[in-house]
């Protein structure tokens, strides 16, 4: 299966976890690939590992919660591949904290980086988007964002947050062609599934109400990358302003 040949692929977070399962899987399918992430080593590692596919890979070291750097390196990326045609925005970042000792500083990272992060890479990316007579954009959310979740107040809003951004995308710009939809994770087994720590003095049953039937809790990145690569294809052309759960029943 090749949906992405001659299809220019953008990718945040792309050095870890889901985003690199996206890449592999795009570039499995013939796509070019634009790779953003703000961790240069694992960008750089990743941006070798493509070097075998016959495709087209260009990447920048960029922190997405940075309005200037994030258009500099969309422009940067978008021109070197004459264009783009999808996005995949995954950076974001996981952090537990027990909310009435959440500093204001704890707040503000996260909402810069998952919420300011997932609009400058959306804003900037839009007119590369609407260039095309169809185009795609998947936003990562979570299963977070609907399931009550203990220690995570401060993400689960990012990622309400992020889904409701993405449903006004839809109908805002549906007309000019582009398809926006956002996945939900559950547990996907990365590093930032691991870095999950239940604080201390807490009343760990809580943590019970997240599979109080038993499922299948973790899945590997390759699963959520199966799911954005279909948004992200023609075989999405009739899926539009909606999510896709990737949680295994669990929500
Ligand atoms: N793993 C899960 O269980 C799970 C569940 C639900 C949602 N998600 C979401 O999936 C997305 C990807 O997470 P993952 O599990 O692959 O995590 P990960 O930590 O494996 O990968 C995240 C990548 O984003 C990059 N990144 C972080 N902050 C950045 C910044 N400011 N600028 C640029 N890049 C940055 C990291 O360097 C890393 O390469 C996140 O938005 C996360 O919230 C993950």
């Amino acid at each position: 299966m090749k949906r992405f040949l001659n299809k220019n692929i953008l990718i945040t977070g792309a050095a870890n976890g889901i985003g690199k399962a996206t890449a592999f899987r795009i570039a499995c399918e013939g796509g070019n690939l634009a790779l953003i992430d703000n961790n240069s080593e694992k960008l750089k590692e990743l941006c070798k590992n493509l070097e075998h596919f016959s495709i087209k890979v260009v990447s920048s070291v960029c922190n997405v919660s940075d309005f200037e750097e994030v258009k500099k390196s969309i422009d940067k990326l978008a021109e070197e591949l004459d264009g783009i045609n999808g996005l995949s925005h995954n950076a974001g970042i996981l952090r537990v904290y027990k909310t009435h000792e959440m500093s204001l500083k704890q707040w503000n990272e996260l909402i810069a980086v998952n919420l300011t992060g997932t609009f400058n890479v959306n804003k900037h990316a839009l007119p590369w988007l609407l260039k095309n007579k169809t185009s795609y954009l998947v936003n990562t959310s979570s299963s977070a964002s609907e399931q009550p979740h203990p220690w995570l107040a401060a993400y689960a809003a990012t990622k309400g947050a992020i889904k409701s951004f993405t449903r006004s995308l839809f109908i805002e710009y549906f007309q000019q062609g582009l398809h926006a939809n956002c996945v939900l994770p559950g547990g996907i087994t990365t590093d930032l599934a691991n870095s999950f720590a239940i604080p201390d003095g807490v009343n760990i049953n809580l943590i019970k109400t997240l599979n109080p039937l038993g499922q299948k809790l973790f899945a590997e990145p390759e699963r959520a990358a199966s799911v954005i690569a279909m948004l992200l294809s023609e075989d999405a052309e009739h899926i539009n302003g909606t999510e896709i759960a990737i949680d295994g029943g669990k929500v």
